[in-house]
């Protein structure tokens, strides 16, 4: 069975988009993974087709209906695929989750708009909520896509070399190191030396110190954690 992405949305003429393009475009066209879009509208039961109504208590903005969302929801194939909402107000997405959600049978991506979705129907269907950062999207859409690039990326046969997932950002806990490629002297800027050296072991010595490096300056809060996973201190140098 393919890693299957099933998508509940008032916007289905967003997708695939940038998903249809690219690694993921190239392992969804050859079957790779699935792509199942549900326009939440469908379930709609009145002639206008509405979703969402004013926020119970009032104020600025619309929510959406639970009775339609929990309809698009229970239309979806019940299986042991996680029913993510994607939400600002979610715990926060990590390589280690899209890690466990690209090992699992897929995800059901159910997409807020407005100003957010009836309380009630996130308790009845056990959504689990995930932000993508700490900003704001005009709605879950982008931050589905985002999700599910970082996860099929990651299935067997869509990335050409096996091992770069493993070796760059995050997987190991670290930033990646600077890339350099032809000519050797650009602008000035020549490649630092040591890359072409041939020199197998101090070439990874270099990235390796590089990587740390970058880490420690711009990200102390996963420079704290890789010094604890892999030191087991907290040194903060
Ligand atoms: N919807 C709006 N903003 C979002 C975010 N930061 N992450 C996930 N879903 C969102």
């Amino acid at each position: 069975m393919v890693w299957r992405a099933s998508v509940l949305t008032i916007f289905p003429e967003m997708f695939p988009g940038p998903l249809g393009s690219s690694l993921a475009g190239k392992a969804l066209a050859s079957g790779l993974w699935s792509l199942e879009i549900s326009d939440i509208r469908d379930f709609a039961s009145d002639k206008h087709r509405s979703v969402d109504d004013t926020p119970a208590g009032g104020g600025a903005g619309m929510v959406m209906k639970p009775d339609v969302l929990a309809r698009a929801i229970d239309a979806t194939a019940s299986d042991t695929r996680p029913r993510l909402l994607l939400s600002p107000r979610g715990l926060p997405l990590t390589q280690a989750r899209v890690e466990a959600l690209c090992g699992g049978p897929g995800a059901i991506l159910v997409c807020g708009r407005f100003e957010g979705i009836d309380e009630r129907v996130i308790a009845a269907r056990s959504l689990e909520e995930v932000s993508i950062g700490d900003y704001v999207l005009s709605g879950g859409e982008i931050a589905a896509m985002a999700l599910i690039d970082a996860c099929v990326r990651l299935l067997p046969g869509v990335m050409g070399a096996p091992h770069s997932a493993a070796e760059e950002s995050f997987a190991e806990g670290l930033l990646e190191y600077p890339q350099y490629t032809r000519p050797q002297l650009w602008e000035g800027r020549p490649i630092p030396e040591i890359l072409l050296s041939g020199d197998h072991a101090k070439i990874a010595a270099w990235r390796r110190a590089a990587a740390e490096r970058l880490t420690r300056e711009r990200r102390p809060d996963l420079w704290t954690a890789f010094l604890q996973r892999f030191r087991g201190g907290s040194r903060d140098t």
